[in-house]
């Protein structure tokens, strides 16, 4: 359990200053009480929490897919006023709701929101390596060799080496390829570095699948709610593989040292 502003901010509601600032002026409650204190512990997965009497964790689980419009940020509050994923969100969901990882500002395609920490946490966790396809144009035309070691794993400009990903050639001209690759990881700008490991500028990003879930023919900004399939789905993932990820960090004991090597990076 980790103190309840920490939790705010896991849950993306605020940053920990901010949500400190929100429990000590009392606009925060914890299964039905107020609380002062913003290192009172509090538990995302179990708890109801509340903010201004709306629900942040706790209530009725709310699955949404989203088709991100380039040009939107993956954050709830821009200090600079820019537009974000929350903006048209439907103003009337029964709780709040986070993005599950983070796509780029120039990235668009398919956001999931949810207010299911289990389900939130299996698929942004590495080692859980829920698979994600985006569509990518990249400059230029991709040899084979290129497309090997894009499939084989390639060394991004931090020294961390991509683990295996699917990568099939969509379309091709002189000056610029359309692929096809899927990823089980999410570090950050990931697609765009794998990119640029290879020598290709990548110009467009769309994200299309995220695990069992297909951005399809969802139209640019709208939203809708997630089918009854795909929310067992998404809770199967959740309940499966959370305590098993839990399980295997607590085995695995402390994390190695930075530096080139696959696989574990924190999701974006
Ligand atoms: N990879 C990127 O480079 N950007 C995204 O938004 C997602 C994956």
């Amino acid at each position: 359990m980790h103190g309840i502003a920490r939790v705010l901010s896991k849950l993306g509601v605020a940053s920990r200053t901010e949500a400190a600032d929100l429990v000590a002026a009392g606009r925060v409650s914890l299964n039905g009480r107020a609380v002062r204190d913003p290192e009172q512990p509090a538990d995302r997965w179990r708890d109801r929490i509340e903010v201004d009497g709306r629900p942040v964790a706790g209530a009725a689980p709310v699955y949404l897919a989203r088709h991100k419009p380039a040009g939107l940020l993956t954050t709830a509050h821009d200090p600079e006023g820019r537009p974000t994923v929350y903006g048209l969100l439907p103003p009337d969901l029964p709780s709040w709701v986070f993005p599950v990882g983070r796509l780029d500002g120039p990235t668009s395609g398919l956001l999931l929101f949810t207010n299911d920490a289990r389900v939130g946490d299996a698929l942004t966790n590495p080692d859980v390596g829920v698979p994600k396809t985006y569509e990518v144009k990249v400059k230029g035309q991709v040899s084979p060799a290129k497309l090997e070691a894009l499939r084989d794993g390639v060394e991004l400009d931090d020294g961390y080496v991509t683990s295996p990903a699917q990568v099939r050639v969509m379309s091709t001209n002189e000056g610029s390829t359309w692929m096809e690759l899927t990823i089980r990881e999410g570090k950050n700008r990931q697609v765009r570095r794998m990119g640029l490991a290879v020598g290709h500028e990548v110009v467009k990003l769309r994200r299309t699948r995220v695990g069992p879930v297909e951005l399809g023919e969802l139209p640019s900004g709208q939203v809708r709610p997630l089918t009854s399939a795909e929310v067992r789905a998404l809770r199967a993932i959740g309940k499966v593989s959370a305590p098993r990820a839990k399980r295997d960090a607590r085995r695995s004991g402390p994390r190695p040292p930075r530096g080139p090597r696959r696989g574990h990076g924190r999701p974006h």
